[in-house]
C-alpha cells in the first residue's frame, strides 16, 4: 500500500473538541462507582424499583442495612417518616433499644463490602436524635465480616432535634469487606439518617468526591468535553424519574433521591455541581443533556409534560445556564458559590434531549426550549439530537432549527463501523454539524478496537462537519452490570481494566491533531497473492520474547521448521519457535493448510528489558 499525505492540502479542521467522554449512572457507574461514597443506601431511600425486573424489586428501605447487637442489648430497627430531616429525605431510621448492653444499632454492608486501605482516613457523619428515652453518645466503628474492629470513634448524638456529627478515621488494615456499625449503649428511640463514610483520599481531595483511580482514569483519556448525566437516564422513564437538576444540587442531605431507569437507586451525591467540578478538573467542556419533558421514548409508554405546563421545564434549562454561568449575586450562580465555587463554570454547550427520534411530542416541545435559550444565553450553543441522523424527520428539524450541532448514537457490529467509514462524506456542510454522542462496536475486543479506530479515522476525514465524539457507555462495575454488550471500563472495588476500547479512545484523544491533510492511498495487493494459513501468530512489539509450543495441525504434532516467519528475527531455539532479539518484531506463521483444517497452539510472550508491553494480534 502506498500512503501519500499531501501536507500542504489542508482538507478540514479539526475541532479543538473532538475527543470527549459520556458519563451515565449505568452499570453502578455513580454511586457504587465513581462516587466515593461507601455507605450503600445511606439515608434509608431505597424501595423497590419500578419496572418488571426481579432484581430491581430487591430494594426496600433497609437494604444493605442490619441489626447490630453486642452482650445481652436488644433492639429493633424500622424505617419511620414522622420528624424528617427536611422535605427531600423524608426516610430515616428508628432504632427501638430495649436494652443497650454492650452496643445495639445498625450496620451497613456498603457496595458488597466496604473497601477499606491501611492507614488511609475516612470521614464518618450522620444525622441523629434521640426521640425519647435516656440519650447517649453514639459507638462509630469499622469492622471486618468477623467483627475484628478496624477503626472506631464516639460521636455525640442529638437530643430531641437533628443533629449533625462527623469525625475522621483510620483504617488499621486493608479489608474489602468491611462495615460500618453504628451503635449506643442508651436505651430509647434514636433516630439516624444520611450515615455517610467517605474517604478522605478522593480525586483532586474533593469532600464530596470522586473514586482516585475511577477518576483519573478519565482524566488520562485527555477528554475534551464530558457529556452527562446520561442518556436515558436524563430523561427519565415515567415523568417522575426525570434527572432534573436542581434535585442534585445544595447540601447532599437535603438533594432529593430517586431510582435509576438501569434497576437501583440515585443518591444524587454525584449531582450537577459535582459534574461541573470534575471537567474543570481534569481540563473538559461540560455538556450537559437537559430533558425536555418528554420521559423515554425508547420504552413506550413514554409520558409528556403538557404543553401548557412546559413552562418550569425550559425554565431549568434556562436557571442551568445561570447556574453554571451566572454571577454570585443572581439566585443560580448564588447557590453555585454556596457550594464553593464562585468563578462561572464556563458553560458553553447545552444538549436538549436524547434520542427522542420517534416521538412526535419532542419535535412539538424542542422549539420551546431553543427559543427561551437563545433569548436569555445568546451565546450557548445548543445540541439536538436526532437519534440515528439524516433521513429521519428530527434530523431534518435540527436543521431548521439551526442548532449548533445534532447528536446521534449507535451500538453495532464491528462489521459495521468498518463498513461506514464513509457514513459523514456526503453530509450537508451546510448543516448543523454532527456530535457522535453516544457508539460502541458490540464487544471489548481488539476486533472491536479495531473497528472503532478505523470508524474514527472516517469522523477525523470528516472533521469540519463531525465536531465531537465519545464513547458509550464508559463505565461498568463487574458484578453489576446491566448493559452487557461492551463498556470502556471495567471495575469492582479494588481494581479497574482499561479496555482495548480505551487505548483506541487514548491514542486518538491524545495525539489529535489540527488539520486533517489530503491523503491518497494505493492498494497493490492482490488477493490471490496472500498466503493461506490455517493459523498465524502476529507479533508486533519491541523487545519481546515469543515462543510458540505444541502446535499441532489437524491433531497432528507440527515440527518448528514447518512454520514461518515474516519479517522478523527469529530463531528456533530449544524446539521452541523465538523471537528474542532486543529488536524483534514481525510475524509468526503455523503451516499452510486447506480451508478447514484446524490449527492449535501455546503462545507465550514476554517482556525483555525496556519493552513498554507486548502485544499479539492473532488472525487466521
Ligand atoms: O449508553 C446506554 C444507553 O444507550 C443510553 O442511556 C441511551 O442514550 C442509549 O440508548
Amino acid at each position: 500500500v502506498d500512503i501519500t499525505v499531501h501536507v500542504d492540502q489542508p482538507a478540514a479542521e479539526i475541532s479543538p473538541h473532538l475527543y470527549g467522554l459520556f458519563f451515565e449512572d449505568i452499570n453502578f457507574s455513580a454511586d457504587g462507582g465513581l462516587y466515593a461514597e461507601l455507605v450503600q443506601n445511606r439515608s434509608f431511600e431505597y424501595y423497590p424499583v419500578p419496572g418488571g425486573n426481579p432484581l430491581s424489586q430487591r430494594y426496600h428501605p433497609l437494604y444493605a442495612w442490619e441489626r447490630v447487637t453486642h452482650g445481652d442489648a436488644a433492639c429493633e430497627l424500622q424505617v419511620e417518616k414522622g420528624i424528617p430531616l427536611n422535605r427531600n429525605n423524608t426516610s430515616y431510621l428508628a432504632v427501638r433499644v430495649r436494652r443497650g448492653g454492650e452496643g445495639a444499632g445498625v450496620q451497613n454492608l456498603g457496595f458488597d463490602g466496604i473497601r477499606l486501605d491501611k492507614g488511609d482516613e475516612y470521614r464518618v457523619s450522620l444525622y441523629s436524635r434521640w426521640e425519647d428515652g435516656r440519650g447517649a453518645p453514639l459507638q462509630v466503628e469499622l469492622v471486618d465480616a468477623d467483627g475484628k474492629s478496624l477503626a472506631s470513634t464516639e460521636l455525640e448524638a442529638g437530643g430531641r432535634d437533628w443533629r449533625k456529627s462527623e469525625a475522621v478515621i483510620t483504617a488499621k488494615a486493608n479489608c474489602d469487606d468491611a462495615r460500618l456499625a453504628v451503635t449506643t449503649t442508651g436505651r430509647g428511640k434514636l433516630c439516624l439518617d444520611m450515615i455517610s463514610l467517605l474517604p478522605v483520599k478522593t480525586f483532586k481531595g474533593r469532600e464530596n468526591g470522586l473514586r482516585v483511580d475511577l477518576a483519573q482514569s478519565l482524566a488520562d483519556l485527555n477528554p475534551k468535553f464530558f457529556r452527562f448525566p446520561g442518556g436515558c437516564i436524563a430523561h427519565g422513564q415515567g415523568l417522575e424519574n426525570v434527572y432534573r437538576w436542581k434535585d442534585s444540587v445544595g447540601d447532599v442531605a437535603e438533594r432529593r433521591a430517586n431510582w435509576n431507569r438501569w434497576g437501583y437507586h440515585q443518591t444524587y451525591g454525584l449531582g450537577y455541581f459535582e459534574y461541573f467540578q470534575l471537567c474543570e478538573d481534569i481540563g473538559a467542556t461540560p455538556l450537559p443533556v437537559l430533558p425536555v419533558g418528554v420521559s423515554c421514548g425508547f420504552t413506550p409508554p413514554y409520558q409528556c409534560v403538557p404543553i401548557e405546563e412546559i413552562g418550569p421545564w425550559v425554565q431549568d434549562a434556562v436557571d442551568l445556564i445561570e447556574f453554571a454561568n451566572g454571577p454570585v449575586d443572581s439566585k443560580w450562580g448564588k447557590l453555585r458559590a454556596e457550594m464553593g465555587h464562585p468563578e462561572p463554570f464556563g458553560m458553553e454547550f447545552i444538549c436538549l434531549g436524547n434520542e427522542e427520534h420517534d416521538t412526535p411530542e419532542f419535535a412539538e416541545r424542542f422549539p420551546y426550549f431553543v427559543e427561551a435559550v437563545r433569548k436569555a444565553y445568546p451565546d450557548i450553543k445548543i445540541i439536538g439530537t436526532s437519534g440515528l441522523g439524516p433521513g429521519i424527520p428530527l434530523y431534518r428539524q435540527m436543521q431548521r432549527q439551526d442548532v449548533y450541532s445534532s447528536d446521534e448514537h449507535y451500538y453495532e457490529s464491528p462489521d459495521w463501523f468498518v463498513q461506514h467509514q464513509d457514513r459523514f462524506d456526503d453530509f450537508d456542510r451546510n448543516a448543523p454539524k454532527i456530535f457522535v454522542g453516544e457508539y460502541a462496536s458490540r464487544g471489548n475486543r481488539l476486533q472491536n478496537a479495531v473497528a472503532e479506530a478505523a470508524y474514527l479515522t472516517g469522523i477525523e476525514r470528516n472533521a469540519d462537519i463531525v465536531d465531537m465524539a465519545c464513547y458509550a457507555p464508559l463505565f461498568a462495575d463487574v458484578n453489576h452490570t446491566q448493559w452487557n454488550a461492551a463498556n470502556l471500563i471495567h471495575f469492582d472495588k479494588r481494581n479497574l481494566v482499561k479496555t482495548p476500547n480505551y487505548y483506541v479512545q487514548q491514542l486518538f484523544a491524545k495525539n489529535k491533531g489540527d488539520q486533517f491533510l489530503t491523503t491518497d492511498i494505493e492498494q497493490k495487493i492482490n488477493q490471490q497473492d496472500l498466503p493461506e494459513y490455517a493459523g498465524a501468530v502476529g507479533v508486533g512489539s519491541w523487545s519481546t520474547a515469543v515462543a510458540v509450543r505444541n502446535a499441532r495441525l489437524n491433531g497432528e504434532p507440527l515440527d518448528p521448521s514447518d512454520w514461518t516467519a515474516h519479517g522478523g528475527d527469529f530463531g528456533v531455539q530449544d524446539g521452541e519457535y523465538r523471537q528474542t532479539d532486543e529488536q524483534a518484531q514481525g510475524v509468526i506463521s503455523i503451516a499452510p493448510a486447506e480451508a478447514g483444517a484446524e490449527a492449535t497452539y501455546e503462545l507465550e510472550a514476554r517482556k525483555l528489558s525496556g519493552a513498554e508491553g507486548v502485544l499479539l494480534v492473532f488472525g487466521c
